[in-house]
């Protein structure tokens, strides 16, 4: 059997060094029934922050092929994916093409493999925001569509596909294969230090940087809901910098989306003038593990980051008003709510907040071995 599997974008990384892993696991016991894979990388994020910082500290090989798509609209990356992707397929005719997730190379490579009659694995399935003015609802939508067979990380997400129509025998229930690299990063996580990490990563070095030793609060924001509109953004700002920081330490691992539009937005030098909000460049994995580790409170619009928290037990403020990963809020045992981008109910629930213990949950197999089912999934098939 021969795979492509594919990433494109930072949240792909850490699904995928499990699940190549597993490939490997395999392939060691049955030399016999060897799974040849290739690994495609789309070259959608592309900075060494972003990108090849997470292969060599996750231990992701290499990707046999890079695409080199880069920046763009979503059109321009979409179809310039597809482009490239399709002579790679022509090319190497695999009997599977394995996507992650739901960035646009997962759209993008999903369609070009089933007009080719490839079939199409997608981890992460069914997910559903119900939230179609997300990029990511759409690229979720038609990759569950098109899809041979759909590898769930949750129960929610089999409803939802068999609401869909999705038969039974295409739904594989996974668990959640982000939390296999959690698991198997913990300990190295655990032994960095935190004031290391702020040191190394400022964005201004030499300023100013607060200990670490009492409270802290972790925040990341990219999504253009929350960062493409000025209306929007400088309250969130002004709330953080005025009522967060003058209480304890922000730590503000910013994304190169978030940083142009501060800096568009005539925002940059109140966020840099704020000696407690301390920005940092993009950070890697273990890096951000271990300050969730240890965070007080978490406020972020990232989906993988309400899984680490559930997991983690960090109290967490989802910054969206809707999200695919419901299993992660507190009303299903989890550690999240959702505040939207309205400043008055961030601050009522970040007081709330300030109040809980840590409460770690693990949902139904979130257990560190979903890569394994998804390789005997496929090859069941
Ligand atoms: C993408 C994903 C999103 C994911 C996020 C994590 C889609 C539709 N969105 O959004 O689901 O949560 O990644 O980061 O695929 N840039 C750099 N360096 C890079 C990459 C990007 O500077 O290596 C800058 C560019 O200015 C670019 C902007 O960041 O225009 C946004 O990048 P893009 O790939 O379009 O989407 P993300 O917002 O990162």
């Amino acid at each position: 059997i021969k795979i492509i599997s594919v990433v494109g974008a930072r949240p792909n990384f850490m699904k995928i060094a499990p699940f190549v892993k597993a490939i490997e696991g395999h392939n060691a016991l049955h030399p016999d029934k060897p799974v040849r894979h290739i690994l495609v990388h789309t070259g959608q994020h592309y900075d060494m922050r972003m990108s090849e910082g997470f292969f060599r500290s996750l231990s992701i090989p290499d990707p046999d092929i890079n695409l080199e798509i880069g920046s763009g609209t979503h059109a321009e990356q979409v179809g310039q994916t597809m482009i490239a992707f399709e002579k790679v397929l022509l090319q190497e005719r695999p009997d599977w093409v394995v996507v992650v997730g739901d960035v646009n190379a997962t759209l993008a490579c999903s369609v070009t493999a089933k007009k080719l009659c490839i079939k199409v694995c997608h981890i992460e399935a069914g997910l559903r925001s119900g939230d179609i003015t997300m990029p990511e609802e759409i690229n979720r939508l038609v990759t569950d569509r098109l899809s041979d067979l759909l590898l769930t990380p949750d129960r929610l997400s089999n409803e939802n596909l068999r609401r869909e129509g999705v038969l039974d025998e295409k739904i594989g229930f996974v668990g959640n294969i982000m939390i296999d690299t959690l698991e198997a990063n913990r300990e190295k996580a655990a032994n960095l230090d935190p004031s290391a990490i702020l040191r190394e990563n400022l964005l201004m070095p030499g300023a100013d940087c607060p200990a670490l030793n009492g409270s802290y609060a972790l925040l990341t924001m990219h999504r253009p809901s929350n960062v493409d509109q000025k209306e929007i953004l400088e309250p969130i700002l002004n709330f953080l910098t005025d009522e967060v920081a003058v209480r304890m330490p922000v730590i503000w691992p910013i994304h190169p989306r978030t940083r142009k539009m501060l800096q568009t937005f005539g925002l940059w030098s109140k966020a840099m003038s704020c000696s407690n909000l301390v920005l940092l460049h993009p950070i890697g994995y273990h890096e951000m593990l271990r300050l969730n580790m240890q965070a007080t409170v978490m406020l972020t619009d990232s989906g993988g980051l309400q899984e680490e928290c559930c997991v983690l037990g960090t109290p967490c403020l989802t910054l969206r008003w809707n999200t695919e990963r419901p299993v992660t809020l507190k009303e299903h045992g989890g550690a999240s709510v959702l505040v939207g981008n309205n400043v008055e109910r961030i601050r009522n629930e970040f007081l709330i907040t300030l109040e809980l213990d840590r409460s770690p949950q693990r949902p139904d197999l979130w257990d560190g071995k979903a890569a394994v089912r998804c390789v005997e999934e496929l090859l069941r098939k």
